[in-house]
């Protein structure tokens, strides 16, 4: 199985640690015998068609931060996402929620040239998630998101597969870790400008971590939620968004004696899709610490279903990559056999 990976950051670098380490299992338990022929970074690409020395790519991007000095096969290419040959495209460059670029243009670049896309970037799902879909449909290419939400917990999977045939009426709960670290900190006394600095030393917030806090991030993921799971055709200008940044102090005092907790929250029902910050009970199960994501989901059938698990980080984000890269090539082999 032959993969494009563009983007060389954390998770890019931990989803080719956990190529490495889980080559046995892959080809023992799947049949996947992964072939990374390019990885693309800001500087430039490193590309071999018989499958690049990954440790190599690692330890180089490690000493000198970007791809250059990796010794290529000859490239005769201006378009390299659509010339390259392979059956999977890696798109995970950052988060741009304003324009949705680069990422916007490399998934496209990459469905028309009928390669299947897996993303972790939330800008082109939260901006263009129904144009995206009909492209893969019309190029007959398969995309798949998992880690854009929950990172590595199945929270789209949980919703989309284990509930086959019964229907989810609305959805609500925590999205952003960072956030939920800060409201955290901030019930056990800290002001907000500490336990943003708190987060930011923890390596949680983002650089500009507006995104968190300004309820972006949360707004995006309940996007790709609200598109996926519902069968809505939203996109961020439809979200009713407030942050974190102007919560009176009073508020948690006067939470905490109701036995409640501020978190912020993402609805979606047929009638709401918000984020904002709002006084839950303790004992409800969404309500959970640190940097945790939980979402509730409402079936006409089945009921209530809680899932709980790690928002973001690495390695647990690159996990979802291979789910879904296990996902692809399943239904490949389906593909043939049927
Ligand atoms: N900044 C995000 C969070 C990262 O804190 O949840 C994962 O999307």
């Amino acid at each position: 199985m032959r993969i494009i990976v563009c983007g060389m950051g954390v998770v890019g670098q931990s989803f080719l640690k956990l190529l490495i380490s889980s080559a046995g299992n892959l080809y023992k338990n799947y049949g996947i015998k992964p072939r990374v022929v390019a990885c693309i970074d800001s500087k430039g690409i490193a590309y071999s068609p018989t499958g690049l020395d990954i440790n190599e790519i690692l330890a180089i991007k490690q000493e000198d931060g970007n791809l250059s000095r990796y010794k290529s096969s000859l490239l005769n290419s201006d378009n390299p996402i659509e010339d390259i040959d392979a059956e999977v495209f890696l798109e995970l460059t950052p988060t741009n929620l304003s324009t949705a670029e680069p990422g916007l243009s490399h998934i496209i670049a990459a469905l028309r040239s009928k390669k299947n896309v897996i993303t972790v970037n939330k800008g082109p799902l939260a901006l263009s998630f129904s144009s995206l879909i009909e492209l893969s449909e019309y190029n007959n290419a398969m995309f798949r998101f998992s880690g854009t939400v929950g990172g590595g917990t199945p929270v789209l999977e949980f919703a989309k597969h284990c509930l086959k045939g019964d229907k989810i009426t609305s959805f609500e709960g925590i999205l952003n870790g960072t956030t939920n670290y800060i409201l955290s900190r901030m019930a056990d006394g800290l002001p907000f400008a500490e336990a943003l600095l708190d987060a930011k030393n923890k390596g949680y917030a983002e650089t500009n971590p507006s995104l968190d806090i300004d309820g972006d991030d949360a707004a995006a993921k309940l996007v790709i939620m609200a598109n996926w799971i519902m069968g809505y055709k939203v996109t961020l200008k439809d979200v009713d968004k407030t942050g974190i940044t102007d919560i009176d102090p009073e508020e948690f005092i006067k939470a905490a004696k109701e036995k409640k907790a501020i978190k912020l929250i993402a609805k979606c029902n047929n009638k709401e899709l918000f984020v904002k910050p709002i006084a839950i009970q303790k004992d409800d199960p969404i309500y959970v610490n640190g940097t945790l994501n939980a979402v509730t989901f409402k079936s006409e059938h089945s009921g209530e279903q809680t899932i709980i698990g790690k928002g973001a980080g690495g390695m647990e984000t690159a996990s979802s990559i291979l789910r879904d890269l296990i996902e692809i090539k399943q239904s490949m082999l389906n593909y043939r056999t049927v």
